[in-house]
């Protein structure tokens, strides 16, 4: 799948713009890594990129289709699917971490998912609170819930706004990791204020957003 952001522009108020004639390509597998201080865009263009908001001005190819001038909902919805954004606040829903890891991978991989989400609990160290309710969790391990539960949807474009920002020491090597061997085979799109050496030594591409002054 290839996503193409061509001169998009992109404004809340109809006055100033928050990102002004941004021009970038997802088409190899890899990581990519949008950095700039906050109120820079990095979120709107991770959404822009999600199809989650429409530009106000530009165009967005899916697969060399302009996906914002598709009628047919459908046919966006199939595209959409291949592309998981993950919120900077981690958002989870009612119900225990394991279920709410499993969401996704459940349909997916009938057979083998409990063994596939065991395997993610035990490596991220929460299979202690499995069974907890994730409004109990701290904020930290309910990011790597919604990290989790995104990574193993499989998606071709996978968005992680600000990844780290909860995470620990030792679980934000172990995303570093996973993120890393992932970027083998799809492609990964982070956002963040701060370049991690590990994410620095294999991106594809930085993306780099300055604070606009109006
Ligand atoms: N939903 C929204 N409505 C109005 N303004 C917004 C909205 N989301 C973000 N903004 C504004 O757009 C600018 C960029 O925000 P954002 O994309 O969140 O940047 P970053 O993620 O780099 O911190 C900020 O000035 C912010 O206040
Ligand atoms: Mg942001």
């Amino acid at each position: 799948m290839e996503l193409k952001l061509i001169d998009v522009w992109h404004s809340y108020n109809g006055v100033n713009y928050v990102l002004r004639g941004v021009n970038i390509a997802f088409s190899k597998p890899g990581v990519y890594v949008v950095i700039g201080p906050n109120g820079s865009g990095k979120t709107t263009l991770l959404k822009i990129i999600a199809l989650m908001i429409k530009p106000t001005k530009g165009t967005v190819l899916v697969d060399g289709v302009d996906y914002w001038s598709l009628r047919d909902e459908g046919l966006k919805n199939n595209l959409k699917k291949n592309v998981v954004y993950v919120h900077d606040k981690p958002l989870v829903f009612r119900g225990s971490v394991e279920y709410n890891i499993s969401l996704g991978i459940k349909s997916r991989n009938p057979w083998e998912w409990s063994k596939v989400v065991e395997y993610y609990m035990s490596r991220y160290d929460i299979l202690n609170i499995r069974s907890e309710s994730v409004f109990k969790i701290s904020t930290g391990q309910a990011k790597i819930v919604t990290i989790l539960r995104a990574l193993l949807l499989g998606p071709k474009i996978l968005l992680l706004d600000e990844p780290f920002t909860f995470l620990d020491k030792d679980r934000t090597r172990l995303l570093l990791e996973d993120i890393v061997e992932l970027s083998k085979e799809k492609v990964i799109i982070i956002a963040t204020h701060y370049m991690y050496r590990e994410l620095d030594e294999v991106k594809n591409q930085v993306i780099e957003l300055p604070l606009l002054t109006q």
